[in-house]
């Protein structure tokens, strides 16, 4: 109770800040996303459009997972960023300079990153000059859906996570993962579990993340 009213005027203040960068990144939300924190989103002249139900850790405070950012929205000209409905994500860094789509059902654990560009030109004689424009590699990002991407996992460009698909924590991804695998490490690999043992892991509710 006194945790409440304590945060009530930051929960306050952080909504009208969420609402004028979302109306001034021109965010086509089919119902307002649930924003714990606040969110710093850009949109450079491309499209940002989020489905019902889209739930946004962006605070440290917000998650317990040790996330040490707030989420990061970046979408530049032309390039286009869909977050489908119901989907959670938790102090995450979404850079769009093609396309991303995150669809229905997404969990991206605390700290995810997701890439659909280099950045940079890899041939060190145009990079940081005037002729890398137009030469930096980009390429669509699919993270399908009912997918959990684990904490502090990397998805580069042209990467595709298969539906209902597993990314573990601090993995790497750049390719395809097929549907309803378990993929880990750097970069990704397919799981295949430990050998058969007896599962004794404790079993717990989730935590609201
Ligand atoms: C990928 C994951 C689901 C696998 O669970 P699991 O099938 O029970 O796997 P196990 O614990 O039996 O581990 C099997 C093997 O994979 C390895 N492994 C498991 N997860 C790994 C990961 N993320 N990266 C690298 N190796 C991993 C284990 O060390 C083990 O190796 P070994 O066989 O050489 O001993 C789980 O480890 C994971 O990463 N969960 C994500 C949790 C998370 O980030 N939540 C988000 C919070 S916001």
């Amino acid at each position: 109770m006194i945790w409440k009213l304590i945060s009530a005027p930051r929960n306050a203040y952080n909504a009208i800040v969420n609402w004028f960068w979302l109306r001034r990144a021109r965010v086509e939300a089919e119902a307002r996303p649930t924003i714990n924190g606040r969110l710093y989103i850009r949109n450079r002249g491309g499209r940002i459009v989020l489905g019902s139900g889209v739930r946004i850790n962006s605070a440290h405070w917000a998650n317990p997972i040790g996330g040490s950012t707030r989420t990061t929205v970046f979408v530049g000209p032309g390039a286009t960023l869909t977050i489908g409905d119901n989907v959670g994500m938790s102090n995450v860094s979404l850079v769009c300079n093609d396309s991303i789509t995150i669809e229905d059902n997404v969990l991206l654990g605390g700290d995810v990153r997701i890439y659909d560009t280099d950045f940079h030109a890899l041939e060190s004689e145009i990079r940081n000059t005037p002729e890398e424009a137009g030469q930096v590699r980009t390429g669509p990002v699919v993270v399908g859906r009912d997918s959990f991407v684990g904490a502090g996992s990397m998805i580069l460009r042209s990467s595709n996570v298969g539906a209902a698909s597993i990314v573990g924590a601090m993995s790497v991804v750049r390719g395809t993962i097929p549907p309803g695998e378990i993929w880990i490490g750097n970069p990704a690999r397919q799981h295949r579990g430990a050998a058969p043992r007896q599962d004794t892991t404790r079993r717990t509710k989730p935590l609201d993340t």
